[in-house]
């Protein structure tokens, strides 16, 4: 469990298990996402039940395929990221983050960098040594990574369609970890 300070009052970052799986509070934190015009996988606007199938999707996938985490400020879901493990035996060393989340309302505070932070610890516990992700070219996500010490594999012209419409490029970036640290 991860504690952060952020407008004084304490983020709780912990991993989200089954038992504890709160489908609407992610769903609207994956439409606030998509609303802000983020490059997360869906088109504006999100439905709510079109949200809920994701999240059902990755309930399911929980365990060895995937960790969720969620940051909680006063028991209240603000924020999610994910750490997906390869399952290939050539690639027992590998995750992929994925989807991080923060509400709008939230944004500004710290709260990005200390889930990737949370997130790359939980990588070392599962002793994966190389983080793999993608984001859109331009997005403030892009400008995150590369503080955090993410190096761009490469760019990726009119990967994805745009909210509103068009095709976007994405970065790919990569992380080596110490596992031993
Ligand atoms: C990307 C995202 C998670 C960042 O969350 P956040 O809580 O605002 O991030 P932080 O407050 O920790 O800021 C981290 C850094 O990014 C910078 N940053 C945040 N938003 C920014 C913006 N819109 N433009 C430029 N820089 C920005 C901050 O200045 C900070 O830099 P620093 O740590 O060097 O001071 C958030 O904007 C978000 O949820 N976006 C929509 C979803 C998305 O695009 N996710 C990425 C999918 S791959």
């Amino acid at each position: 469990m991860t504690i952060v300070d952020t407008r004084r009052e304490a983020v709780v970052i912990r991993v989200i298990r089954r038992e504890d799986f709160d489908e609407t509070a992610l769903s609207r934190l994956l439409m606030d996402a998509v609303e802000s015009g983020a490059s997360v996988g869906f088109l504006s606007p999100l439905s709510l039940e079109e949200a809920r199938a994701y999240w059902v999707q990755v309930k399911a996938s929980l365990g060895r395929e995937r960790v969720l985490l969620g940051a909680f400020r006063n028991g209240v879901l603000v924020g999610s990221v994910q750490l997906a493990p390869a399952g290939k035996a050539n690639a027992q060393h590998r995750a992929e983050v994925q989807k991080l989340l923060v509400l709008r309302r939230e944004r500004g505070r710290g709260l990005g960098r200390a889930l990737m932070a949370a997130v790359e610890a939980l990588a070392r516990e599962y002793e994966r040594s190389l983080l793999v992700l993608d984001t859109q070219a331009g997005s403030a996500a892009e400008g995150l990574y590369e503080r955090l010490g993410y190096r761009r594999a490469g760019e990726i012209p009119g990967y994805a369609a745009s909210a509103g419409g068009g095709l976007h490029a994405t970065v790919v970036f990569y992380k080596l970890l110490s596992v031993s640290d």
